[in-house]
C-alpha cells in the first residue's frame, strides 16, 4: 500500500493538488528567504551606538528616488505573486471538477464511526451495499455522493483526491480517479467523536475486469452455509442480537444500523480499519468490541464458546 500522503498522488485530482502544493511551498519559501535576507541586510547596515552616544543616522537614508523604486518594486512583486497564487488555486479547483462522465456511482454515508458504501445503478436490482472498503476501476472517474447520518465527517483519501465534508442533510459530491492500481488508505478528517481516529477506509483500485468480477460477486446474496456448524452460526446470527443492526442479504437479517455483512469475509479489516479481519480479532470484536474501539455502538456479546465458534465459522465463510 502507498503511504497515505498527498505527495504520493495516484490520480489526476491528487496530482493537481500536489502540483499546487509545490507551487505554494516554493513561492512562499522564496518570499520567506527574501524577507530574512532583507532583514539581515538592514541589521548589518544599522549603525552601532550606545545610549550615551546615539548613532548618527543622517548618512543612512537611501536617496529619496532609489528608496521609492525599491519599495514600489517590492509591492508590485508581492501583489503579482498573490494574484498568481490565487489564480493557481482557482485553476486547480476548476480542474478538480473536470473529470468526464463517471463510470461508477457510489453513495457514501458516514456514520459514527464507519462508512456505508452503496454502489448505485439505474437498475435497482444491481444496487449493492458494503462497508469501509471501496473498490473502483483503475483509470475511470468515480462519482461519490457524500452523506452523513449523525454529525459532520470528512472523506479524505490523500493519494486520490482532496478532502470533502459529509454534512447531515446536505449532500455533496466528489469525483475521484485512480490511475495506478493499488490499495489506498483514507481517513475521516473531521473530528466526529471519541473514535474519530478509528474511522478509516480502504480504496482498492482494481483493473476493470477485476472490479467487474468483484461487483458481480457483491451483488449476489450471501453464500449458503456449507456445514452444520455454519448453519448453526447463521441461526445464531439471525435469531440473536446481530440481526437487530446488521444485514446479510439472502437471510432474514436486513437491518441497516450497522455494516452490511453479506460478503463480510471478503473485507480486509474490522471496525473501519481498526484491526485486521482475522478469526482471532473477529472473536475479540464479537465478545467485547469496546476493548478494541471504546464507545462503538456495538454491544458486547457474551456467547458460549461453541456458539461463538459456530458464528465465527459462518461469518468467516461469507466471501
Ligand atoms: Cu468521522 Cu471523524
Amino acid at each position: 500500500m502507498r503511504a497515505q500522503d498527498i505527495l504520493a498522488s495516484a490520480g489526476p485530482q491528487a496530482e493537481h493538488i500536489e502540483a499546487l502544493w509545490w507551487i505554494m511551498l516554493l513561492i512562499c519559501t522564496a518570499v520567506f528567504v527574501a524577507v530574512l535576507l532583507a532583514l539581515a541586510w538592514a541589521l548589518l547596515r544599522a549603525p552601532r551606538g550606545s545610549p550615551a552616544t546615539p548613532p548618527d543616522l543622517s548618512s543612512l537614508a537611501l536617496p529619496e528616488r532609489g528608496a521609492a523604486i525599491v519599495v514600489a518594486a517590492a509591492v508590485a512583486l508581492s501583489a503579482a505573486l498573490l494574484v498568481y497564487l490565487t489564480l493557481a488555486s482557482y485553476v486547480t479547483d476548476r480542474r478538480l471538477a473536470s473529470l468526464g462522465a463517471p463510470a461508477v456511482q457510489i453513495e457514501l454515508t458516514a456514520h459514527r464511526w464507519w462508512w456505508e458504501v452503496r454502489y448505485m445503478d439505474a437498475d435497482p436490482s444491481r444496487i449493492f451495499t458494503t462497508a469501509n472498503e471501496i473498490h473502483i476501476p483503475v483509470g475511470k472517474p468515480v462519482l461519490v455522493t457524500l452523506k452523513a447520518d449523525d454529525v459532520i465527517h470528512s472523506f479524505w483519501v490523500p493519494n486520490l483526491a482532496g478532502k470533502k465534508d459529509l454534512i447531515p442533510g446536505r449532500d455533496a459530491t466528489l469525483t475521484l480517479q485512480a490511475d495506478v492500481p493499488g490499495r489506498y488508505r483514507g481517513q475521516c478528517a473531521e473530528f466526529c467523536g471519541v473514535q474519530h481516529a478509528k474511522m478509516a477506509l480502504l480504496v482498492f483500485a482494481d483493473p476493470p475486469e477485476q472490479f467487474e468480477a468483484w461487483a458481480a460477486s457483491e451483488r449476489k446474496p450471501a453464500l449458503e452455509p456449507a456445514s452444520e456448524e455454519e448453519s448453526r452460526g447463521r441461526e445464531i446470527f439471525v435469531s440473536g442480537r446481530c440481526a437487530m443492526c446488521h444485514a446479510i442479504q439472502g437471510t432474514m437479517a436486513s437491518a441497516r444500523k450497522a455494516p452490511d455483512l453479506t460478503h463480510f469475509a471478503s473485507r480486509e479489516t474490522l471496525g473501519a480499519g481498526t484491526v485486521p479481519n482475522s478469526i482471532g480479532h473477529l472473536a475479540g470484536w464479537i465478545l467485547d468490541p469496546h476493548s478494541i474501539k471504546p464507545g462503538v455502538n456495538m454491544p458486547a456479546n457474551p456467547l458460549d464458546p461453541d456458539e461463538l465458534h459456530a458464528l465465527l465459522a459462518y461469518l468467516g465463510a461469507l466471501r
